[in-house]
């Protein structure tokens, strides 16, 4: 089993989805940059150590990735793990553990990076929108894609009904990711990944 640490900003669901994957992974803590994001709770319930480390306090972006690298380092985390984590991570922090850095972004990358990913989908009018599994590399909302989920825009969609369709894919394709991450099956190469063996397709369609 792999050792992971999972960051996260607020309610937290992917963290839950992680959780209740049954993946060959150790969870060994949850560390939240805002000391009441929900999400810490799902860890707390398992008695995945959950920590806090509240940003505002520290000064200089520097100084908290650092306390951050700390904590990582105390844990022993052989993995990262991105999941609604909302804050810009210090180029050293990527490089640091570039390859065992991986995030979900709302939106079918390299489309829609950045915040408000599914206003900026229904915005222009984009009619198959989704969500991305990769490897983080200092540029922001980029690197190698392990895996993405393709949903439909329906006529009527707002934010917030597009938003909660592709979360239904985000929760099936992080676990999945994450079991290919550990059992060694990612191969990068010229900056694209294959998966050793998938058991499903690197591009799921939920139409
Ligand atoms: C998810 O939709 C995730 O893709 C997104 O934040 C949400 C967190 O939800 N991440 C980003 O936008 C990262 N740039 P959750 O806290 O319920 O997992």
């Amino acid at each position: 089993m792999i050792r992971a640490v999972v960051l996260l900003s607020g309610r937290g669901s992917n963290l839950k989805a992680l959780l209740e994957a049954d993946l060959p992974v150790q969870f060994i803590a949850a560390i939240s940059n805002r000391p009441d994001a929900a999400g810490l709770e799902f860890a707390r319930a398992r008695n995945i150590p959950a920590i806090s480390l509240d940003h505002k306090t520290y000064p200089s972006r520097e100084a908290f990735d650092q306390a951050l690298i700390q904590e990582i380092e105390k844990a022993g985390a052989e993995l990262i793990i991105l999941a609604g984590y909302m804050r810009i991570l210090t180029k050293a922090f990527v490089e640091r553990y570039q390859g065992r850095l991986i995030n979900i972004h709302p939106s079918l990358l390299p489309a829609f990076p950045g915040l408000r990913t599914h206003e900026a989908a229904l915005a222009e009018g984009v009619k198959i929108h989704g969500c991305t599994v990769h490897f983080v590399t200092p540029e922001l909302d980029h690197g190698p894609i392990i895996i993405q989920a393709a949903v439909p825009v329906l006529p009527n969609d707002t934010a917030e009904t597009l938003a909660s369709r592709v979360l239904v894919e985000e929760h099936k394709i992080y676990p999945l990711a994450i079991k290919w991450f550990a059992e060694g099956r990612l191969v990068i190469s010229d900056g694209v990944v294959n998966v050793m063996n998938p058991e499903r397709s690197q591009s799921v369609l939920s139409y």
